[in-house]
């Protein structure tokens, strides 16, 4: 049996499952998102490490053979920072901050724009975990001063079952420290941001084993001292092990709070103009382009809860959630909303624009449109800013010929219509929705020697879908000029003040 956690950004969510990939049991613990002002997100290591407790307490209990082996996963890009001792100097900063702007112009100074993205693959980002190290530094001198070493988050929860500091390749590509061809902190990054490379933990690939459950890790677990942890992956590869993504012809896309399209790559493919990321993939050896969206799902949610929540009631009687509700009015319109427009941008953008500020919008809006038109836009406003990414990907020579939909927005009839017409491509739902956490199980059978490698382990474990629903020509049609207005919307609104 093998277990894989997930320290999410919403709650720790963890899997049981058995060597053919059965799920045994299941178990989740949520914990606050803290916004101590806006633009900022923090976390409570110690409340991970809480939910965690509790997680693997019900998944051992629930287990009736022995744990092989544990698989991480997590919200990648936050910094968990330690003093000597290992204690929590200060609350964890997150993936979706906002604070460190000035820091990511330091880096690009620093480190150089060309070099960087060169070196690391991508271009510093206000989420990712570096810039967070300078913002440390400069505005928190006595907490910078203690600093002896920075984790990303599901690492912290391998240093508390096992007292170790290590951490894998696709996380730690998401630092902006990380080596990409070498697949190892970059002594040229780290030189030149005055980082030391020791308050680092040390890199495995994703299937390696990288620690074992200490005795202190055992007592409040239950799980047995010794069971091998093994180095897991950031929550989108791991995902994407979970679906069985593991080479090129098939891409995943994920439409949670936050859209995902992400592909398989054999080798480290920086994409220069800055508006993917590359990150190393799970897959030892391997790489994944990532375009991200921040408000899929989210655009939606934002919708039924601020504007729409009157309904709630309604759909309740009906025995629908509101969202089903909400995409199911916006089926009744045309497709293209009455030439009504949405830019799903309610929180700043990471492709293509890379840019915290960006805002959402609808445009073309007149007397004759109502609720449902302006839903229905932003179900295909979401589908044209994943078009942004997947067209940026096949720019890079990965040009995947299926897609694989995950999250609560593949589920809707409707927006999946959408989505396959405005990328235009046969789809499939992926239906045994366990995400990250089920990935990890699959990277925790490999390093336990159950399975020979990640590709044998997806074969026993994940089951592909088996048909592929074609876009409907018409719709690709009807699209197709729609998305190239949309393309034109944003730059054109860009710089007003
Ligand atoms: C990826 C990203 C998010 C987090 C959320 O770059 O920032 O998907 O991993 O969990």
């Amino acid at each position: 049996l093998f277990i894989g956690l997930d320290i999410g950004t919403s709650s720790a969510k963890g899997v049981l499952v058995d060597d053919a990939g059965r799920v045994i049991a299941r178990a989740s613990g949520d914990y606050p998102l803290l916004v101590p002002r806006p633009g900022w997100t923090e976390q409570d290591p110690e409340a991970w490490w809480s939910a965690a407790e509790s997680v693997l307490q019900t998944l051992v209990a629930a287990a009736d053979t022995p744990i092989e082996a544990i698989g991480l996963t997590g919200q990648m890009h936050g910094a968990v920072f330690l003093d000597a001792a290992g204690e929590v100097i200060r609350p964890a900063i997150l993936w979706n901050d906002q604070r460190t702007g000035a820091a990511c112009e330091t880096i690009e100074r620093d480190v150089g724009s060309e070099k960087l993205r060169r070196i690391t693959g991508n271009p510093a980002l206000t989420g990712f975990q570096a810039p967070k190290i300078l913002w440390l530094r400069d505005n928190e001198p006595d907490n910078y001063a203690r600093l002896a070493h920075v984790l990303l988050p599901k690492d912290y929860i391998r240093y508390r079952l096992s007292g170790a500091f290590a951490t894998d390749v696709s996380d730690a590509a998401g630092t902006l420290l990380l080596d990409l061809a070498a697949r190892d902190w970059s002594d040229e990054v780290l030189a030149a941001l005055d980082i030391p490379r020791e308050w680092l933990p040390q890199v495995f690939e994703s299937p390696e084993v990288t620690a074992e459950v200490s005795d202190t890790g055992a007592r409040t677990t239950g799980l047995v001292a010794g069971t091998p942890i093994v180095a897991g992956a950031g929550d989108n590869a791991a995902a994407a092990v979970g679906g069985g993504i593991v080479k090129t012809g098939v891409a995943f896309v994920s439409v949670g709070t936050s859209g995902v399209v992400f592909a398989h790559s054999e080798s480290a493919t920086p994409d220069t103009s800055g508006e993917l990321h590359c990150f190393c993939h799970a897959v030892p050896g391997a790489y994944h382009l990532m375009g991200v969206s921040l408000a899929s799902g989210g655009s939606l949610q934002w919708f039924a809860d601020r504007i729409a929540s009157d309904e709630a009631a309604v759909a309740q009687r009906l025995g629908r959630n509101l969202h089903e509700l909400l995409a199911a009015e916006a089926d009744t319109v045309a497709p293209g909303a009455d030439d009504l427009y949405f830019l799903p941008y309610l929180a700043g953008e990471r492709t293509p624009h890379m840019d915290p500020n960006a805002r959402g919008a609808w445009i073309g809006l007149t007397l004759s449109h109502d609720r449902r038109h302006m839903v229905r836009a932003i179900l295909e406003g979401v589908a044209f800013s994943l078009r942004d990414s997947l067209v940026r990907i096949e720019a890079q020579g990965v040009t995947p010929d299926k897609l694989i939909l995950g999250g609560g927005g593949a589920h809707s009839d409707v927006w999946r219509r959408i989505l396959a017409a405005v990328l235009n491509k046969p789809v499939a739902v992926q239906e045994d929705q366990e995400g990250p956490a089920y990935g990890a199980t699959v990277l925790a059978a490999v390093g336990a020697g159950v399975h020979a490698d990640v590709d044998a382990a997806v074969a026993a474990m994940v089951s592909a879908p088996e048909t592929f629903e074609a876009p409907d020509a018409e719709l690709v049609a009807e699209y197709a000029p729609r998305y190239q207005r949309f393309t034109r919307l944003y730059p054109a609104l860009r710089d007003i003040d």
